[in-house]
């Protein structure tokens, strides 16, 4: 939401289509081309180097792990060079996955059937976040404990929030190279040659 009142084009996507008509009410006062889909995520086609920016916010843990894979596959392919990922998911830390280990069915590791909303529940942990996006940057990675009155009675959620980015190809054009005598020093030429690959 912060981004689209910024200015930002946004492609937004729920299964839900009471979430995305929300959305949509808040976004109407914006003169913007904002694109709100119901739809989902599972089948959503994300277009290729795409996006300056991709958020996953507390999505990924109601999948099991093919289709994790899949959409996080799709979310990386989806970043422009430099573009950024935003992740936040569940975490071990949460309190309901150590509940979840004593009173629910675990099917995959980590992931719990919940019956009564015929769903699956998956908590992360940083060795996995680390490995999915070992090609990405590491901004920063955070694991803490939240608290979350936003819905229900108030709780906890442990959580890991995770940013990446695409590493960019350094591709340099010299114009009319062959009779270029580049006139930088050898300092500058360092810092330089540091700055563009940063
Ligand atoms: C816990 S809420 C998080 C909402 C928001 N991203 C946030 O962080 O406040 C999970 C959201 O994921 C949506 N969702 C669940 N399964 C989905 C799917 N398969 N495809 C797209 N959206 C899905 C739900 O409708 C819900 O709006």
């Amino acid at each position: 939401m912060p981004f689209a009142f910024s200015g930002f084009n946004i492609d937004g996507v729920d299964i839900s289509e009471t979430a995305v008509n929300r959305c949509k009410e808040k976004f109407a006062e914006l003169n913007s081309n904002n694109n709100l889909v119901n739809s989902d995520l599972r089948n959503y086609d994300i277009k290729n180097d795409n996006y300056t920016l991709i958020i996953i916010a507390n999505v990924l843990n109601f999948f099991k792990k093919p289709e994790i894979d899949l959409i996080i596959e799709k979310t990386k392919t989806g970043l422009q060079e430099g573009g950024m990922l935003y992740l936040s998911v569940f975490s071990t830390l949460d309190p309901n996955y150590k509940s979840s280990i004593l009173s629910r069915k675990q099917v995959e590791k980590n992931t719990f059937c919940i019956e009564e909303r015929d769903s699956n529940v998956h908590y992360f942990n940083q060795e996995e976040i680390t490995k999915y996006f070992s090609d990405l940057k590491l901004i920063c990675m955070y694991e803490g404990i939240e608290y979350d009155g936003g819905h229900g009675s108030p709780h906890y959620h442990g959580v890991i929030e995770f940013i990446g980015e695409r590493k960019r190809t350094l591709k340099i054009i010299i114009s009319a190279a062959s009779y270029a005598k580049v006139l930088f020093n050898v300092r500058t030429l360092k810092r330089f040659c540091e700055i563009l690959k940063a």
